[in-house]
């Protein structure tokens, strides 16, 4: 297995904390902290949301505070190809449990046309993220496998590219449009969010060393991974 650059694996903080809830608590203090001091010092703040299910009670959270909200740009780390109202989009996701309930105005959400051939849909995105460079924090998952987004071991994406176009993703639905490892490493800041114990062997592994989708983002952001007990490979289980 490829090696990472010992000077990749320094930058990364690491936080131990104790159950999901308190990851989701954490996330969302950390959120609302990167907000206020890019909407102080730039005006706006350009936040991508991660997919998956485990932000789904950060969000929540987001969606009972208190927020500049016309000053949020939210843009997505990854989609699935389905219809725009299927529950498995991530965009679907994130309206039901926060964008819904606060007053981001609707031209200021992102959302990735993922409803037909990802190469189209990963073009057209590509000119919104490349417009919207750098962020002020990305939002991510871990699989299992240590992928994130849609960016899975083995597969292969021109380096040059803001946006992927996905097929036969190990994790259905197999069409997908993600953002690549260039665009998510433009960030001033990256945060994912790491919960359960599926997850272990995969943060383990990127402790290790292994050159795994997760452990490429970087190297100027400044990386920090939430982690519950179940997922931290240093806790008993
Ligand atoms: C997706 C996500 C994916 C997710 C991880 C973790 O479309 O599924 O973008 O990268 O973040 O697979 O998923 P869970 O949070 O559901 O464990």
């Amino acid at each position: 297995m490829n090696r990472q650059h010992p000077k990749s694996l320094k930058r990364v903080r690491w936080l131990s904390l104790r159950d999901p809830e308190e990851v989701a608590q954490r996330a969302c203090a950390h959120v609302l902290r990167c907000a206020a001091r890019a909407v102080n010092e730039r005006g706006r703040f350009r936040l991508v949301l991660a997919g998956g299910s485990t932000p789904a009670s950060t969000y929540q959270r987001l969606a009972r505070a208190a927020a500049d909200w016309h000053h949020w740009q939210i843009y997505f780390s990854d989609e699935r190809c389905l219809p725009p109202d299927n529950a498995d989009r991530n965009s679907r996701m994130a309206q039901q449990t926060w964008l819904d309930r606060v007053t981001i105005p609707a031209e200021n959400i992102h959302i990735i046309a993922a409803e037909n051939e990802p190469e189209q849909g990963a073009r057209a995105y590509a000119s919104q993220v490349a417009a919207a460079l750098p962020f002020d924090l990305v939002l991510l998952g871990l699989g299992d496998d240590g992928h994130t987004a849609s960016l899975f071991p083995d597969q292969k994406h021109p380096a040059s590219e803001l946006v992927h176009a996905v097929r036969n993703a190990p994790k259905p639905p197999p069409e997908r449009i993600t953002l690549s490892i260039a665009a998510l490493s433009r960030s001033r800041e990256v945060l994912f969010l790491v919960t359960g114990r599926d997850k272990r062997d995969a943060v383990a592994a990127w402790q290790a060393g292994a050159c795994l989708p997760a452990a490429r983002i970087g190297p100027d952001a400044v990386v920090t991974v939430l982690l519950d007990a179940d997922a931290d490979p240093s806790k008993p289980f």
